[in-house]
Formats: C-alpha cells, sequence, structure tokens
C-alpha cells in the first residue's frame, strides 16, 4: 500500500497524474494520496477535483486523499513523491514571459532569459523540499517534472548528490507521439536515440522494432515535407501547433537530426518574438483556459452540479510520470529520456553537465546509456554555451553573484549583447523580490 505526494497539487495537470495512477492501479497499488501545495486554496480546489474524480471510478474506500500545506504530513512514509512545483504561479510566469519580450528578447518560461529567471527563484523551493524528503522519508524516490529542469537538477546534484531523485520532462514522449501520429507508426515498437540538454535535445536515430530498420531518414523526409498536421496532445491549442511548424522548419534548414521543438527559441529568436504578444503571453493563455477550467469545476462540484472531468489535460503528461513509478516499483527497466549528469554518456561533453539522454529505470533507480559516439560540432557548440550559461547561472544562485548572474544572461543563446542582458537583469531583480537570493 503506498503512499503518493503530489507536490504543487493544486496545479491544473494534478488530475492527468491521477488518472495515470488509478489506470495503473493493477502494477501500482496506491492508497493513500496526498496533495502538498502552499496555496491552500488552490489545493482544496484541487482536493474536490480528485475527490470527485475517484468517486468517479468507484474507489473512494480504496484511496484516502488529502490536501495539506505542513511538509511533516505530507511527506512521513511517502513513497513516491511527484514534484511539479511552479514557484511564483501563473503571474510570475506572466512576468518572465513579458519582461524579455519588452526588451525584444524570447519570453518564454523555459527557454531564453525568462527561463533563467524562473530558475533563480525555483532552486530554493526545490532544495527546501529535497530537504523535507531527506527528513521525512529518506527512503521515497521523486520523480521530478519541475522547470527549468536542467538548472533545477543542476541545483540539486550540487547540493544533494545522492538523492533519490528522477528527473524528466513529457517532450520528448510528446514529440514522438506527435510524429508517429502524423506518419503512422507506433512509438510503443520505437528504440530512439536523442541527446541533448532538457528542451534542448536531438534525436540521432529511431529504430523501429516492428520494421526492422532506422526510420530516421524517413522522417526527416516527411517532416520536411509534409510537416506536422496533427496534435498529440494539446488538442486545438495553435502555440502547439506553431511549436511543430517550426520543428519542420528547423529540419528544412538543419537536414540530419529530428529537433526538440524548443530549439525553436534558440535557432529563430528573432521570428519566435515576431509571433509573440506583449499584452497576451502563454501564461494569459493557460490563466485564461487551464486556470479558468479548474475553478469553474471546482465551484460545480461544491454545488453538487458535478462537471466532466475529462475537460482536463490527460495528455503524456500524467501517464509519463506515472509509467516511471511503476517501472521503478516493479523493476521494469522502461527506456526513458531523463536529465542525469552526463558522466561519458556523450562522450565528447564535460562529465558533469546535466544532460537528457536515454535511460533505463528500475528499482535501483536510473541507468542512463552511453551514446558511444561524439556529437557533431554544431550541437556540441550549441550545447555547450548553453550549459555555460546554466552553470553560471547555478552558480550565481549559491554565491549571491551578480557577476555570474550577468555572465549567464550575457551568454543565453536568445541574447546579442552584454546591454540588454544586463537591463533584463535589472528588471528581473526588482520583479523577483522575495523570490530570488540576493545577488
Ligand atoms: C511541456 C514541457 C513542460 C512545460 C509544458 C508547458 O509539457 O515539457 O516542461 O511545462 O509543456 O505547458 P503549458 O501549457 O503550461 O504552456
Ligand atoms: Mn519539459
Amino acid at each position: 500500500d503506498l503512499k503518493v505526494v503530489i507536490v504543487g497539487g493544486g496545479s491544473s495537470y494534478t488530475p492527468g497524474i491521477v488518472q495515470a495512477l488509478i489506470a495503473s492501479r493493477d502494477r501500482f497499488d496506491f492508497s493513500e494520496l496526498i496533495l502538498y501545495d502552499i496555496d491552500n486554496q488552490r489545493n482544496d480546489d484541487m482536493l474536490l477535483i480528485v475527490e470527485y474524480q475517484i468517486g468517479k471510478e468507484g474507489l473512494e474506500h480504496c484511496i484516502t486523499v488529502n490536501a495539506t500545506s505542513d511538509p511533516k504530513i505530507a511527506f512521513t512514509q511517502a513513497d513516491f513523491i511527484f514534484s511539479q512545483i511552479r514557484v511564483g504561479g501563473l503571474k510570475m510566469r506572466e512576468q518572465d514571459e513579458k519582461i524579455p519580450l519588452k526588451h525584444g528578447l524570447v519570453g518564454q518560461e523555459t527557454c531564453g532569459l525568462g527561463g533563467f529567471s524562473y530558475g533563480l527563484r525555483t532552486i530554493k523551493e526545490i532544495l527546501n523540499i529535497v530537504e523535507y524528503v531527506q527528513i521525512y522519508a529518506p527512503e521515497a524516490w521523486i520523480l521530478n517534472y519541475t522547470n527549468p529542469e536542467t538548472i533545477v537538477s543542476e541545483a540539486v546534484r550540487r547540493a544533494f548528490p545522492r538523492i533519490k531523485m528522477i528527473n524528466a520532462c513529457d517532450m520528448t514522449i510528446s514529440i514522438e507521439e506527435t510524429i508517429a501520429r502524423n506518419y503512422g507508426y507506433d512509438r510503443k515498437n520505437w528504440i530512439p536515440v536523442y541527446y541533448g540538454l532538457n528542451h534542448f535535445g536531438w534525436y540521432k536515430s529511431i529504430y523501429d522494432k516492428s520494421l526492422d530498420r532506422d526510420i530516421m531518414p524517413e522522417i526527416l523526409e516527411r517532416l520536411k515535407n509534409e510537416g506536422l498536421k496533427v496534435a498529440s496532445f494539446n488538442e486545438g491549442d495553435t502555440t502547439w501547433q506553431e511549436a511543430w511548424e517550426m520543428m519542420a522548419k528547423i529540419v528544412t534548414n538543419f537536414p540530419d537530426a529530428v529537433p526538440n521543438n524548443y530549439l525553436e527559441y534558440y535557432l529563430y529568436s528573432e521570428e519566435t518574438v515576431e509571433k509573440m504578444d506583449l499584452n497576451y503571453t502563454r501564461a494569459n493563455m493557460v490563466m485564461d483556459s487551464r486556470e479558468r477550467r479548474t475553478k469553474i469545476m471546482a465551484e460545480k462540484i461544491r454545488n453538487h452540479v458535478g462537471g466532466n472531468i475529462l475537460d482536463f489535460n490527460f495528455g503524456e503528461h500524467g501517464q509519463y510520470i506515472v509509467d516511471m513509478a511503476v517501472s521503478i516499483l516493479n523493476d521494469d527497466h522502461g527506456r526513458y529520456m531523463l536529465i542525469v549528469e552526463n558522466k561519458g554518456a556523450i562522450p565528447n561533453l564535460r562529465d558533469d553537465a546535466m544532460v537528457e539522454v536515454p535511460s533505463y529505470v528500475g528499482r535501483t533507480g536510473v541507468e542512463p546509456i552511453s551514446l558511444r559516439f561524439e556529437i557533431d560540432d554544431f550541437h556540441k557548440g550549441l550545447m555547450e554555451a548553453q550549459n555555460a550559461a546554466e552553470k553560471l547561472l547555478v552558480d550565481a544562485y549559491f554565491e549571491e553573484s551578480y557577476d555570474k548572474a550577468l555572465k549567464a544572461f550575457t551568454l543565453n543563446q536568445t541574447v546579442p549583447n552584454a546591454n540588454v542582458a544586463k537591463k533584463v537583469l535589472d528588471e528581473f531583480i526588482v520583479a523577483n523580490e522575495g523570490y530570488w537570493p540576493k545577488l
């Protein structure tokens, strides 16, 4: 009988995780679910929704759910901890997007300077959570989704090198699913080889077991000629449709690997800025859609009107993180793209970089594969610059160093010069008052 904690329980992604947990119950026997959040209002709303969800499945007698902001109650005797916090909420995400955009730079939650602002906010909170887990449930596994992932996991690596934490992102699954659906493949047959940093990487090959060959050449051809018309999840969400289009564009110009679509922000920063609206960014869109729907749903349940739980996004996100927990518990050795310390996985990249590479997940944790080939200079150069910038940012956090932060901001590849880097940094210092360390 497992105890599961969702950190950031009030998030509108929670029902997706719960749905995946319910669907996996035969292999993942959990009886206690805790929603842990510092925002009691949101957490209580989500508790109503999750109870409703569990009731719909007739499982209210098998699973107890509670919401709390008390770390001791949350983590004591926990077995699995799913972390998906968003420090500062969507209000601060809006700042992350709008401040760089005002200066003509990419305004995005994980890429560019917005991601750096978010990173400096998040490190402290993630380290706190890890600390609580050390105290109350040192044997528990932390499955971490918290963005910006390379920065967050780099900070945890430095402070808690031995922690039982798995850093995962659903983007690779989402890319694979999108490609498979568009061109008529089943990704369950795939053995993909991917490398990069989080939200910053490339597929080198995709071996299809049913076809008995590497299908990368044909996928590259089709990406160039047909693009991607069907979304795998977030259907009808135009932002994502645009992201898939940019992926096709990257392949047209650099036809040797399937890119992570997030590379658009680095390779075509100008173009992505042109498409953004300073008055209405992704944060605004999410507030007006997911956040609104969650509030309405909680209100409906409170007033006994019910509601459709399927309004929530049950995409790859929840399933992916639950599959990993199942893989640990049952020693499945499932293969996932995970963020790990390089240590030779990519032979010609520094050992202490946090990289995203194929890894097997079983009872003892993560076993990354070694690629056994050297990545080319183009990818390597891009990654090294990005990695150095991220490392400098984490240095800035631990050393409370303005100099390091300015270097990190200047080196970020969405930034054309040190003048604008400094302007944005200075604005972010003010906007992040109370969240950032004192630089
Ligand atoms: C993908 C990324 C996540 C990111 C999310 C944002 O799933 O892998 O890292 O948090 O997209 O989605 P949103 O709908 O909040 O913009
Ligand atoms: Mn991600």
